[in-house]
C-alpha cells in the first residue's frame, strides 16, 4: 500500500493532501489545514505515520474537527495523546466519538478505523483564536447532523468540511439530506468569502461562486424530484424519468449505502418527514 502526501501553502497558511492508494489507484483523498498552532481535521488512520511528524513540525496545540467521519477524525485520539493537546468539535461529534462508532468495511479499507476520543464541545457563539486567525463555527447539517464549517471572516476563508465536494454530484450516502444541505448552503452564502477550503476539493478563488453553483444544482434536482413525487411517481420511476444512472460497482461494494438512487430517496424522505410534522 503506497500512501503519498502533498504540501500546499496559501497566504502563509499550510495545508496537506493525504491520499490512500490501492492497487496503484488513488481511492481516498482528504486535506487537513494548519493555521498557526491549530489543526483542522486529522486525516485517515492509514495516514497516521504521515500526519504525525507534520503536526509536530507545526507545533500543533489544538485540533478542531468539521465532523465525525473517519477521514476527518481518524487520528484525533492519537494526536491528542501523542502531542498532549485538546480537540474540539460540535457537541454531537463529541458524543459520537466518546461512545465510539464502527466504521463499515469499505470505509475501513479506504480510511481505516476511528478510535474513541474525549473531545470538548464548541458552540456557534464560540470563537477559535490563534496568533493570526479567528475562526467561527457555522452549524451546517445535511451531509451529517454534526457538521461544522469554520469561517475566517478577516481573510474571507471558509473551511467547508464535506458540504461542497463538487458543484455537481452523482451519488449520495444513505445518511445525507439534500433539503437540509440546501438550507446549510444558503446559510453559508450569506457570508463574505472567496476561498473555499473544502476537505476534498479546495478552491482558492471564486469559492462563493462554486458553492452557489452547488446550491443551484441541488435546488434544480430537488425541485424536479418534488414535482414528480407530487404527481404520485415512485422513487424508481423518478430515477428513470430523470435519466439517472447507477454505478453498479459503487452500489455493490457499499451494499447500497452510496448510490445515485439515494439522491432521489433523500429528497422523498425529506418531503415525507416535512409532511408528517
Ligand atoms: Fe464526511
Amino acid at each position: 500500500m503506497a500512501i503519498r502526501k502533498f504540501k500546499f501553502e496559501f497566504d502563509s497558511m499550510h495545508y496537506y493532501r493525504f491520499s490512500v492508494y490501492r492497487l496503484g489507484s488513488n481511492v481516498q483523498t482528504v486535506y487537513t489545514f494548519f493555521l498557526d498552532d491549530l489543526l483542522i481535521d486529522t486525516a485517515q488512520f492509514h495516514n497516521r505515520e504521515n500526519i504525525y511528524p507534520i503536526a509536530k513540525e507545526h507545533q500543533i496545540q489544538k485540533i478542531i474537527l468539521t465532523h465525525h467521519h473517519e477521514d476527518h477524525s481518524g487520528n484525533v485520539a492519537f494526536l491528542m495523546k501523542k502531542l498532549k493537546i485538546k480537540a474540539y468539535a460540535h457537541p454531537e461529534t463529541v458524543k459520537i466519538l466518546k461512545k465510539g462508532y464502527k466504521v463499515n468495511n469499505l470505509s475501513k479499507l479506504l480510511s481505516g478505523p476511528v478510535d474513541k476520543a474525549i473531545l470538548l464541545p464548541i458552540l456557534e457563539t464560540d470563537k477559535i483564536e490563534t496568533k493570526n486567525y479567528t475562526l467561527q463555527p457555522i452549524y451546517t447539517p445535511g451531509h451529517c447532523d454534526d457538521h461544522y464549517c469554520y469561517y475566517e471572516a478577516n481573510k474571507g476563508w471558509l473551511f467547508s468540511g464535506d458540504l461542497f465536494v463538487a458543484e455537481r454530484i452523482k451519488y449520495f450516502s444513505y445518511f445525507e439530506s439534500m433539503l437540509t444541505q440546501i438550507e446549510s448552503l444558503k446559510k453559508l452564502l450569506k457570508l463574505d468569502f472567496d476561498v473555499l477550503f473544502c476537505s476534498h476539493n479546495p478552491k482558492t478563488k471564486n469559492g462563493k461562486e462554486h458553492l452557489s453553483n452547488k446550491l443551484h444544482f441541488f435546488e434544480d434536482f430537488a425541485g424536479k424530484v418534488t414535482q414528480y413525487y407530487g404527481q404520485g411517481k415512485s422513487v424508481k420511476e423518478i430515477f428513470s424519468l430523470m435519466r439517472m444512472k447507477e454505478n453498479v460497482y459503487y452500489k455493490v461494494i457499499t451494499s447500497g449505502e452510496f448510490t445515485a438512487e439515494n439522491m432521489v430517496k433523500s429528497v422523498v424522505n425529506d418531503l415525507n418527514s416535512q409532511q408528517s410534522k
